[in-house]
């Protein structure tokens, strides 16, 4: 059954990828998605899926970069009892379990040049060779890759096949990284916040916190907000996001909770940035071990 968007934003950016979604879904051509890490390429991947007419079948995600080179063959388009040492029954691929659904083919700038050579032929033919098998499979799938290469900058360097980028090309969608979203930031925020409650009272976000959130960079997008959310859920008894510093690793009312080791493994990770110090706690210089620089 076809599913409403997921995809939470309502900035420019994200309206268009919505209307986008929209447009193509009904499409059977490949989708090839492109974004830094954490800014919504498998929700949109999904989103894509469920408002198909495949939304009956399966979604089936693969990492590519998550499979070892030797086993993803066999992962991609199965095998037979007996093709390999340990193939003890025969097995279907990824291709076969998406058949009539979606396949989505994560990190595919981490495939490698055999595989990727295997992987153009099946989205030409529309067959799979399972591994030990002479007898070719039909599949009917539609595929959707993501990545969060720069995959020209790939071809130029010999890692990846100009043929195959043009195949998964047809339909380029590109997530926008979370700092390009203005309000959206709050929005999600606020969704976190509420997700992360568990029983409690949700956090609620002071006007300088917000104006701190709006600011900071997010290299990790919207993962990166996410668990900053849960975590304050957790630490701020008081469920309150006060001050700018509080965005900070090193906030001391974040780390109060944790050992002194853990607050200076995560200030050595944020080096780049010069703590600014909480103004939330009355007394942070008489806590163990902060402030020091
Ligand atoms: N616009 C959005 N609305 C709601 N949730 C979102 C949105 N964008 C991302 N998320 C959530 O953020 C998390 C990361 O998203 P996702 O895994 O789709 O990112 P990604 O681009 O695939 O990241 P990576 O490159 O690291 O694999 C997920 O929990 C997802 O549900
Ligand atoms: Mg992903």
């Amino acid at each position: 059954m076809r599913q409403p968007n997921p995809i939470i934003g309502n900035s420019q950016p994200m309206r268009e990828i919505r209307k986008l979604i929209e447009t193509i879904a009904d499409s059977p051509a490949t989708v090839m998605i492109n974004g830094e890490s954490g800014t919504g390429k498998e929700l949109v991947a999904q989103a894509l899926h469920y408002q198909s007419p495949r939304a009956d079948a399966n979604f089936v995600p693969l990492n590519c970069a998550a499979i070892p080179k030797e086993l993803m063959e066999s992962e991609l388009f199965g095998h037979r009892k007996g093709a390999f040492t340990g193939a003890l029954t025969d097995r279907i691929g990824r291709f076969e379990l998406a058949h009539g659904g979606t396949l989505f083919l994560d990190e595919i700038g981490d495939l490698s040049l055999d595989m990727q050579v295997k992987l153009l032929r099946v989205l030409q033919e529309r067959t799979v060779d399972p591994v030990g098998s002479s007898r070719p499979v039909e599949v009917d799938v539609r595929v959707v890759a993501a990545t969060h290469r720069d995959l020209e900058a790939e071809i130029s360097a010999g890692r990846f096949r100009e043929d195959l980028y043009y195949r998964l090309n047809v339909l380029p969608v590109i997530t926008p990284p979370l700092r390009e979203r203005g309000d959206d930031i709050l929005l999600l925020a606020k969704h976190y916040a509420e997700k992360f409650a568990y029983k409690s009272a949700p956090v609620t976000f002071s006007p300088d916190f917000v104006e701190a959130l709006k600011a900071y960079e997010w290299p990790g997008n919207v993962r990166e907000l996410s668990n900053l959310i849960h975590r304050f859920s957790h630490c701020f008894l008081d469920k309150s996001c006060r001050c700018a510093a509080c965005l900070q690793p090193c906030c001391p009312r974040v780390c109060r909770n944790y050992s002194l080791s853990v607050v200076k493994r995560q200030r050595k990770l944020t080096s780049r940035t010069r703590p600014t110090y909480c103004k939330c706690l009355p007394s942070v210089t008489t806590m163990r071990g902060y402030p020091r620089q």
